[in-house]
């Protein structure tokens, strides 16, 4: 199998990440630019859509690239399949379901209604429906899955736990956003894609199917759990700006995925995982170094 990655390669890509891969090549454009998109989709049998805008706090500084690259872009990739009659997987994420109350036993299912909160969560809601658009008035053969938080290797430091496991090695404090209660779903990047695998082998076309990992934590016990790894004291971190709008809670129900397509994870112990996650981050640091300065840069200009 023969896999071409198009990327922009902004300042969240990089072409080492995947120099070493066989059979992988990269291409460097941008998914909005029909000219580049349609001969590699001309050329494929699937497309599997990863690519977006992410992270909440810079669409709450600019949200123009998050309605260029979540929207237009996936518009884009959305006519070149269809031109193509390419099969297509959209990777979306849990937010486009807003959030949950702290005590609320309810977790997100395919059915819940979108109530996205942020910039970025409604971009990534309305390329969904996108999608849901184009299987229904085209017949394109789509499937969707939406995914809670992520972390493992190769993740970009402004997320949550890279940045507190590069701030620990820097000898720098976390930084919790208010009081650190909320609450993410988190899993494994490799669980992720398994599951994105496993829908794209058997997935129902039209189908939208949850993947997550029963990971729930506050971000303060995940804060303390770094600590832990660093052997420094449980209060050693600073409360810094809340997010505006910040989602409370994120839970995803998986069973559909689990009972229709078998997919279980395979990292279930979350400390077991970090360990390994910090490691990786300490071993790679001509990795995410070049990043660092700029990234607490823009956090510090937010008062995080
Ligand atoms: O739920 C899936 C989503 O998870 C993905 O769709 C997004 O692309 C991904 O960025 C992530 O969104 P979050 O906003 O939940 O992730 P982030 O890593 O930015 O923050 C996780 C939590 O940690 C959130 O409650 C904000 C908080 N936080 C974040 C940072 C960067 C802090 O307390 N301190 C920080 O320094």
């Amino acid at each position: 199998m023969d896999i071409t990655v198009l990327d922009a390669l902004t300042y969240a890509g990089d072409a080492r990440s995947i120099q070493d891969l066989a059979s992988v090549s990269l291409v460097e454009g941008d998914i909005a630019d029909a000219g580049v998109v349609d001969p590699l989709v001309a050329e494929s049998d699937l497309v599997v859509h990863f690519a977006a805008e992410s992270h909440n706090d810079n669409s709450l500084n600019d949200p123009s690239p998050f309605v260029r690259t979540n929207i237009v872009g996936t518009f884009t990739l959305l006519e070149a399949a269809r031109r193509n009659d390419v099969r297509f997987h959209h990777i979306s994420t849990d937010e486009v379901y807003g959030d949950l109350e702290l005590d609320d036993p309810a977790k997100f299912t395919a059915s819940t209604p979108y109530n996205p909160s942020s910039p970025y969560s409604s971009t990534k809601a309305g390329s969904d429906l996108l999608v849901r658009a184009w299987v229904r008035s085209f017949g394109l053969r789509a499937t969707i899955s939406n995914c809670s938080n992520n972390y493992g290797p190769y993740q970009h430091i402004e997320k949550f736990i890279p940045r507190q496991i590069t701030n620990l090695i820097d000898g720098i404090r976390p930084r919790l956003y208010g009081a650190g209660a909320n609450v993410r779903d988190w899993i494994h990047v490799d669980d992720h894609n398994r599951a994105v695998w496993a829908i794209i082998d058997g997935g129902r076309i039209g189908e939208t199917y949850l993947i997550g990992a029963d990971g729930e934590k506050s971000n303060l016990e995940v804060v303390q759990e770094l600590l832990a790894a660093f052997g420094r004291p449980e209060d050693d971190f600073d409360h810094v700006t809340d997010r505006p709008g910040h989602d409370l809670r994120y839970a995803i129900d998986a069973s559909k995925l689990r009972d229709e397509l078998g997919w279980r994870p395979q990292h279930t112990d979350f400390q077991d995982g970090l360990a390994h996650t910090v490691d990786w981050y300490r071993s790679n640091e001509d990795w995410w170094r070049p990043e660092k300065a700029r990234v607490e840069a823009s956090y510090a200009s937010q008062g995080q």
